[in-house]
């Protein structure tokens, strides 16, 4: 079987504070999507990288990828993203050749998910899972509420999940690829990842062991902590 890997990196990246789109932000010097390519193509299971660009960038985000250096085994698209992260995906599957019947979505702003993540990924996959998503447990505590209309406001709590049936996702998620293209052709609501939309199929998910330094660089302190992840990796 043949794995490719779509990229979406088109979101703007609002809570990171103001600047250029997330996935062109430096990390020690060096784009988010870069690290977030080379992290996906340092699997020897990956042939493909899609890579989704904002709907006005492919032309810089090709350039980019032309300006570091990338694994020479490893085939490289472009193609232009849409206005929400479930069009955006799409977008990458069109652009699938035929060859590629597994199918990993990660991303661009998880950088530095290591490569044993994406192997363990893989492989469940291939033993024959439709989806797999890699997850890990909380440390917080997490409380279901009424959404406040104006953020800040003290929100009523409804309910209290118990935390250790919880599992935080991460990516990328794998997919065989017939089961993730007829979930987007399928299901039409919001949602925050593609298992969900494999889930609403009634389809099997199954979780793999997450990594920690697979966390999404979000928020400013994220920067920071990436920043020192890569720093701790080179010593
Ligand atoms: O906003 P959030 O952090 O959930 O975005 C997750 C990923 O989806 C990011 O890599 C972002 O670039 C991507 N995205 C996209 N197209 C959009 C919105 C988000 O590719 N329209």
């Amino acid at each position: 079987s043949r794995v490719a890997a779509v990229i979406p990196a088109a979101g703007r990246g609002v809570r990171l504070g103001p600047g250029a789109p997330k996935a062109l932000r430096a990390l020690n010097g060096t784009p988010i999507l870069i690290h977030a390519i080379r992290a996906l193509a340092a699997s020897r299971h990956v042939s493909l990288v899609v890579v989704v660009a904002p709907p006005d960038g492919a032309a810089e985000v090709k350039s980019l990828l032309d300006a570091h250096a990338l694994p020479e085994r490893t085939d490289f698209l472009v193609v232009p993203g849409g206005a929400s992260r479930q069009e955006s995906v799409r977008l990458g599957l069109d652009a699938l050749p035929p060859a590629y019947d597994v199918v990993l979505v990660h991303d661009a702003a998880r950088p530095l998910v290591p490569v044993d993540t994406v192997d363990t990924v893989v492989e469940a996959v291939r033993d024959g899972a439709p989806a797999v998503v890699p997850a890990l447990p909380l440390a917080d505590t997490v409380k279901e509420v009424e959404p406040a209309a104006v953020p800040g406001e003290p929100e009523p709590v409804l309910g209290t999940p118990v935390r250790a049936r919880l599992r935080a996702v991460q990516t990328p998620q794998g997919f065989d690829r017939a089961t993730l293209i007829r979930a987007h052709e399928t299901v039409t609501e919001d949602v925050t990842d593609d298992a969900s939309m494999v889930e609403r199929l009634g389809e099997r998910v199954v979780t793999v062991p997450g990594h920690e330094e697979a966390f999404k660089v979000t928020r400013p302190l994220d920067l920071v902590l990436a920043e020192a992840v890569l720093t701790r990796r080179r010593l």
